[in-house]
């Protein structure tokens, strides 16, 4: 078949090129599509990387520029952050030239607020080992009577030993923590503390004051708070069987 003059036939090797073209085009969509398929432990190419990854030295990590090849440094001796200066030893160690303080601190004022505040603090720091009231019967140590491996001596803070301990002492216990009682230092912070040392100190003195050293209409409360004296119930038949089955019944 022939064309007529004026009509030009495309050219062969135009067409082969926009063929060409045309398949070289869905290479890139054929790499994305595997791209977000398969998995690969190469990070992503990224063209411009901003300061998203540096040379450093992550925890832990070797550094031979140091003699002992650690890559993580401590402060240099003496070195004091800002905000933790613990000069006052009396405030933060509960010492006064390295013996127990037998007062509170400049800083901490006795009154009825901190009295509350310790009280407070005492629920939620103690309780669950000292009990409410210090004894040392807490449920911490309730539970472990049950345990199989025996119950833990939880101080009684209201015994004699704890009582001999100076304020400063016991200041100290809390912030550090003695033999198996764990430290709460890093928890409560120190003026708590000195509240907790308040709240120690009443409840041992609660445990011996004499009702007339109290004002009248608290004595009055206490008065008729005082329980009626009650007959011991007599034992129904046999009397062995009596009372309550106690903390038997929860083994
Ligand atoms: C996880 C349980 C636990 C908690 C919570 C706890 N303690 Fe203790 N505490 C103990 C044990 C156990 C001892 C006895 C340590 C020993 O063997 O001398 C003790 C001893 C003490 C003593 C010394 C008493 C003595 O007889 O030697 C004081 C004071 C004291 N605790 C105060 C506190 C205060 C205040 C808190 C709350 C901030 C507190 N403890 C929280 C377990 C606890």
């Amino acid at each position: 078949m022939t064309l007529p003059r004026n009509q030009t036939q495309v050219p062969r090797w135009i067409i082969a090129a926009i063929i060409l073209v045309n398949l070289f085009l869905l290479i890139p969509p054929v790499i994305v599509a595997r791209a977000r398929y398969s998995v690969s432990r190469e990070p992503r190419i990224h063209v411009f990387p901003d300061m998203d990854s540096q040379k450093k030295f992550k925890a832990q990590s070797a550094n031979p520029l140091f003699a002992d090849g650690r890559g993580m440094r401590l402060p240099v001796p003496g070195t004091v952050a800002r905000g933790e200066l613990r000069a006052d030893e009396h405030y933060y160690w509960g010492t006064v030239e390295g013996k127990w303080a037998v007062s509170f601190p400049a800083q901490v004022t006795v009154n009825n607020e901190l009295l509350d505040r310790g009280r407070d603090r005492f629920a939620i720091y103690c309780t669950p080992c000292h009990g409410l009231s210090g004894h040392g019967d807490g449920m911490v140590q309730r539970r472990t009577e049950f345990a199989d491996y025996g119950a833990w001596a939880i101080g009684d803070l209201t015994a004699e030993k704890a009582l001999a301990y100076p304020i400063g002492q016991v200041f100290n216990i809390i912030s550090y923590g003695i033999n198996t009682m764990p430290p709460y230092g890093s928890q409560v912070p120190v003026e708590d503390r000195w509240a907790l040392v308040s709240w120690v100190k009443t409840l041992q003195a609660s445990q011996s004051v004499n009702i007339t050293s109290l004002p009248a209409e608290v004595q009055q409360r206490l008065e008729a708070s005082r329980p009626q004296e009650v007959e011991e119930p007599k034992g129904t038949g046999d009397g062995e069987k009596g009372g309550s089955a106690g903390p038997e019944e929860g083994k």
